[in-house]
């Protein structure tokens, strides 16, 4: 496997957002909340970099399988618990290829009357745009390849790695 992302390149860029994402909901609630599995790593460097106060909440989609292409089918998982409302939704996802997940989960939380609902995804592949509804923030635009590392899978191997490469049997 190949190297895209290096764990210093990773950490650099997490801060960066971090930092962003402080300025622009200084002095409001935030609700950060991961889309397991692939989120893990990400949500908890990216949460130690976010000044204020944050409530940190998990959630299940799942569309790949064994596969690595969407399945174009999404299915959400999330304790009914959770309340969303009169808060700033941060969705922190590992990687927007298709963007399916996200606009499924989107359409989902925009119901329940949150204050407002940005995404947070570490990678996004290149060319691939999501409804304008919502801000996007990202850490790096990569060529449309399939990567492991740093909480991506394939197969629910390589998560615990900390460079992210790029897959070469596909
Ligand atoms: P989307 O709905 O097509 O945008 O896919 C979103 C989900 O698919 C991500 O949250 C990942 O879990 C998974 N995924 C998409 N591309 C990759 C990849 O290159 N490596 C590992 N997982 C991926
Ligand atoms: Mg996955």
């Amino acid at each position: 496997m190949k190297v895209l992302l290096t764990e210093s390149e990773i950490q650099t860029r997490v801060k960066e957002l971090g930092n962003t994402i402080s300025k622009d909901f200084a002095g409001k609630d935030i609700l950060l909340l991961g889309i397991l599995k692939g989120s893990f790593l990400f949500l908890a460097d990216l949460a130690r970099c976010i000044e204020g106060s944050t409530e940190i909440q998990f959630l299940q989609a799942t569309s790949y399988g064994a596969s690595t292409q969407s399945s174009g089918h999404v299915n959400l998982f999330y304790d009914e618990n959770i309340l969303f409302h009169k808060k700033h939704i941060i969705i922190v996802e590992d990687i927007i290829d298709t963007g399916l997940t996200l606009q499924r989960l989107a359409e989902e939380l925009g119901k329940k009357n949150p204050l407002s609902i940005s995404i947070c995804s570490l990678l996004l592949k290149k060319g691939k745009t999501i409804d304008s509804n919502v801000t996007l923030y990202h850490g790096f635009e990569i060529e449309d390849h399939f990567v492991v590392g740093y909480g991506l899978d394939h197969n629910e191997k390589y998560r615990n790695l900390r460079d992210i490469f790029i897959l070469n049997h596909q």
